[in-house]
């Protein structure tokens, strides 16, 4: 079955009124293979060409010719339409709003403190020492009498030390970290090389400069042939590594039970000397109550307070900063995380 010229007519004009009436590029798409496609009404008039002589197909030819051209340019242009339509719509829909201030989560961060400690632990295990920890409820034995403070040492009265109750349980909240030291000697043989941070107290009132509760670190080193020297050496290496290159230390001779001779250390830093612990050769006493032969084996010991170290360092004047745990303080020196 052939069409005629006026079918094609009414070909072209149901397509022409398709490809209007397309909304949206999907049933554009529809139309397409309806009326533009293999099988559409003006495909198949084109098909049926061949059976038509040779001036028929002529003239039929150019009325095909002419219809699917109308068709193909509407269908151009609705597309073009559409697409236009299409990503206006989609610069709108998926807008991004560059100014809107991002949700940030605050990472959290270690305290300054603990900052310090990690970094005293780490210089310490650098060169070989051993990060050693004891309990901050003391036996009143390791924290006074093993180490050598008699009875009636100062130290000792109700001012000082926080005794806990019932007190025939003689455990204390420990004065020091010097606990630490008898506790190691009575755990292990020489050659022992610790480093002991921890929390200590006393019975101080918070202030610009005390706190009842605060930090020390203790070092501990027993073997055979430490002399005075291997001390200053090391107090040399830990204060540059804190405070920095050229900062120098001096001892100066002071009194501990625990130590024979002892000494107070200090280190010059931003031009005055800054007192910052005690240290001094394990007293004989103290290595025979552990159980350590001092003909054997000698060793030193010292001893500081972190607050007052991180106070110095930083330049921070009062205590209440550091223990108060307000974040726009802590903030400032990082999160310490590695
Ligand atoms: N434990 C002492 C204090 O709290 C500090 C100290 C002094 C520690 C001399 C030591 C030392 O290891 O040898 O005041």
């Amino acid at each position: 079955m052939s069409l005629s010229s006026k079918d094609i007519d009414g070909v072209t004009a149901a397509a022409l009124e398709a490809i209007a009436g397309a909304a949206d590029l999907d049933s554009l798409k529809e139309v397409r293979i309806a009326h533009v496609g293999d099988k559409s009404p003006i495909a198949r008039a084109n098909q049926s060409l061949a059976s038509l002589d040779p001036s028929a197909r002529a003239e039929f030819g150019k009325v095909i010719g002419k219809a699917k051209g109308s068709i193909t340019s509407a269908f151009e242009s609705r597309q073009r339409v559409l697409e236009e339509e299409r990503d206006a719509r989609v610069l709108v829909e998926e807008r991004v709003d560059v100014s809107i201030a991002a949700k940030r989560t605050p990472s959290g961060g270690l305290h300054p403190l603990t900052i310090l400690t990690n970094e005293i632990c780490d210089l310490f295990t650098g060169l070989g020492y051993r990060v050693a920890e004891g309990p901050e409820l003391e036996a009143e034995w390791l924290n006074f009498d093993s180490l050598n403070i008699p009875a009636d040492h100062p130290a000792r009265t109700m001012q000082d030390t926080f005794f806990i109750e019932p007190l025939d349980s003689h455990l204390v909240l420990r004065t020091h970290t010097s606990p630490v030291q008898m506790r190691t000697m009575l755990e292990e043989k020489p050659p022992i090389y610790v480093i002991c941070p921890g929390r200590t107290y006393r019975a101080d009132e918070l202030d610009a400069t005390h706190t009842p509760v605060f930090s020390q670190v203790e070092g501990l080193v027993v073997d055979r042939g430490i002399t005075m020297a291997d001390l200053k050496g090391t107090l040399d290496h830990f204060a540059r590594s804190i405070f920095g290159a050229d900062v120098k230390t001096r001892l100066r001779p002071s009194f501990f039970p625990f130590t024979e001779p002892s000494a107070e250390v200090d280190f010059f830093f931003n031009g005055r000397w800054v007192e910052w612990g005690g240290c001094g050769m394990v007293n004989p006493k103290v290595l025979r109550a552990a159980g350590i032969d001092p003909e054997e084996f000698s060793g030193f010991a010292f001893g500081m307070g972190l607050e007052r170290t991180l106070m110095v360092k930083h330049g921070i004047t009062d205590m209440h900063d550091i223990v108060e745990g307000d974040i726009r303080f802590t903030q400032n020196f990082g999160s310490g995380l590695r």
